[in-house]
């Protein structure tokens, strides 16, 4: 039932808190009350404010008004006579060093009384310049992160867009194929069960499987340049000519085709050479399908289609001008994009709708540019730009075997 066996706490003796206050991993200083200057600091103020650390060099020869800078810089506010008259901790303080340079610090701030004498200034300080870098250098960081996380997200809306449209396009490309797939099969079972009523109707028949057939072909055609295409995998020969004769000729493959479109074909070349570089088969390409565009969407009386070619900037330009019914503004960004038809897929009477995306990155492929300008109920115009000087890799400047029979067929 005793009490507990109390042992006296032994006292410290006075050299322990002398030794505290030196190793304290705090600067510490006192100031006297008048006249302000340093009667005590530890080791690791001294170290911290460029003053002579050893043994003895408690007392440097330091007035408090040389703590503070001539004048504040960055963030942080400058140590000064406002900090000191409050007791307390201040945060990100601009502090003055021995030879002029500063650093950033928490500065602790006590007055204490001593044997009844006026009070003591007691200041306390620790270096928080590597803590705010580090801190400055963190909120970049964190800035980059942000960024980097919008431009993620950003890439995973265009990356979800894409396959959305992609689905579309598969939706669509397979009913293309299904719809002539199913007239076919159709047509082969009348003529298979001998349904027809005469040999003319059966002519008919074998005709439309015949038709259906080339639609598909080229349907499918399509569908596989274009994934050529977008692989890096069709190959380019592209040599310096002069497009004068090729356009000529290629224009001439379409007078029939405007005949019975009852749409005028005209074309203005320049007298001098327009020599630029191109790959004479994809071009073809690209005219044909441009040219044909031009007459096919031109349906309205006295229609023209007209094809001027001159320089223009460092490329040649072909323009070709029509005077159909035009493109509305809002549709005009759906022509170059494979996943979009302009208009309803079922409409077109051959192809794909993909004739203008694959006509713009064969172009661009060869180093040139493919646009258009369209006013409604006015006209479209096309410009195909070539390059006048070589643009890209050596490896792409070479000659196709047999270019000029490709042209003709
Ligand atoms: N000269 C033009 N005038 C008006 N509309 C045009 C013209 N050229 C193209 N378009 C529009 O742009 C769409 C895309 O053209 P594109 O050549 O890719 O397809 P298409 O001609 O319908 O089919 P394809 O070329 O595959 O046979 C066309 O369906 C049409 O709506
Ligand atoms: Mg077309």
């Amino acid at each position: 039932m005793g009490g507990r066996d109390e042992k006296p706490v032994p006292s410290l003796p006075p050299s322990f808190f002398e030794i505290l206050a030196q190793e304290a991993i705090m600067g510490i200083m006192a100031f006297e009350p008048v006249g302000r200057r340093c009667i005590y600091s530890n080791a690791l103020a001294r170290e911290i404010l460029d003053l002579p650390i050893g043994a003895g060099h408690e007392r440097p020869s330091l007035a408090l008004s040389e703590l503070f800078p001539d004048e504040p810089r960055g963030g942080s506010r400058a140590f000064s006579e406002e900090i000191v008259r409050r007791e307390g901790l201040a945060q990100d303080v601009l502090v003055r060093k021995r030879q002029g340079s500063s650093f950033i610090a928490d500065v602790g701030v006590r007055y204490i009384r001593a044997d009844g004498r006026e009070p003591l200034l007691l200041v306390m300080f620790r270096d928080v310049t590597f803590q705010k870098k580090l801190q400055r250098e963190l909120t970049v960081k964190q800035g980059e992160i942000h960024k980097a996380y919008a431009e993620l997200l950003e890439q995973n809306r265009q990356l979800r867009e894409f396959d959305h449209a992609k689905d579309k396009f598969i939706a669509l490309t397979t009913h293309e194929l299904r719809t002539p797939l199913a007239a076919i099969v159709a047509t082969a079972e009348v003529l298979d069960l001998k349904l027809y009523e005469s040999p003319e109707q059966m002519d008919e028949f074998i005709k439309s499987i015949h038709e259906q057939g080339l639609h598909l072909m080229e349907l499918i055609n399509d569908v596989l340049d274009f994934a050529k295409i977008r692989a890096g995998k069709m190959d380019f020969y592209i040599e310096r000519t002069d497009v004068r004769p090729v356009l000529t000729r290629l224009l001439d493959n379409f007078r029939n085709m405007a005949e019975q479109g009852r749409v005028t074909l005209s074309m203005n070349l320049p007298g001098a050479e327009a020599f630029c570089y191109f790959d004479l088969m994809r071009l073809k390409e690209v005219f044909n399908n441009v040219v044909s565009n031009a007459i096919k969407y031109n349906k309205k009386e006295g229609g023209e289609v007209r094809v001027d070619v001159a320089p223009f900037e460092s490329y040649v330009r072909i323009a070709v001008a029509d005077t159909g019914q035009g493109i509305p503004p809002e549709k005009i960004g759906h022509v170059f994009n494979e996943f979009e038809t302009v208009g309803n897929i079922a409409r077109h009477h051959k192809g794909t709708g993909l004739g203008m995306p694959i006509s713009k990155r064969l172009v661009e492929a060869m180093g040139g540019r493919l646009t258009l300008e369209s006013e409604v109920g006015v006209g479209t115009k096309f410009f195909i730009d070539l390059p006048v000087d070589k643009v890209l890799d050596e490896e792409f400047y070479r000659s196709r075997p047999d270019a000029w029979g490709d042209l003709a067929a």
